[in-house]
């Protein structure tokens, strides 16, 4: 199968998700189309079998350029069997309320783009603070502290469970060959 990979970033880590998904796909012996769809442009595949869309929650959010992607291709999205992996911090958090918020980021962008996504996966993404400018670093810090996720600014971290995400794949594989 051909297999759309299509993915939002702002700051890097749901392109390695991106690129970890597409490394998955091509192990199962399918063909994997990676594309950035913050940069916008053709897609030359004319009929993919399948689509694994990937992005992050930034301000409880998708990308803008993500969700009119979304709008746009939602009915060749809806007429294959796809996947939606939404990448947040708040997924890994250690209170259930926070969790069940994360679970539900996804909601506004389905109910307004109408794309029915076969399956979902939700990975905890990274925090990149050496690459923040010093706004966002405070920022970002602050709600660490709240979150009780690190805060030790002077490096990165990541907390995606890479397993997970392939266990994903693999499944999602199985249901798409039918
Ligand atoms: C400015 C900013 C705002 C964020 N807002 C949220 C948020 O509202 N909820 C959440 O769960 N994670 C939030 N995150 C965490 C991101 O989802 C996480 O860092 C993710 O790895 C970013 O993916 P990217 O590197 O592909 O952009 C935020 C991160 C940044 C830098």
């Amino acid at each position: 199968m051909i297999i759309f990979v299509g993915y939002a970033t702002v700051e890097g880590q749901t392109r390695k998700i991106a690129e970890a998904v597409a490394t998955a796909v091509e192990a199962q012996g399918h063909r994997a189309l990676l594309f950035d769809i913050t940069l916008g442009g053709e897609y030359a595949v004319s009929h993919p079998q399948a689509a694994i869309l990937c992005a992050p929650v930034h301000a409880a959010r998708y990308p803008s350029a993500f969700a009119s992607f979304v709008r746009q291709e939602a009915s060749w999205l809806s007429s294959v069997p796809s996947a939606f992996v939404s990448v947040s911090l708040l997924i890994r958090s250690e209170f259930e309320e926070e969790q069940e918020e994360a679970m539900h980021f996804p909601d506004a962008l389905v109910s307004d783009s109408g794309w029915r996504p076969t399956m979902m996966h939700h990975s905890a993404g990274a925090l990149r603070y050496t690459e923040y400018d010093f706004f966002k670093r405070w920022i970002i810090r602050r709600m660490a502290e709240v979150e009780n996720a690190p805060t030790d600014v002077s490096r990165d971290h990541e907390f995606t469970d890479w397993k997970a995400l392939s266990g994903f794949v693999g499944e999602f594989l199985d249901k798409a060959k039918g």
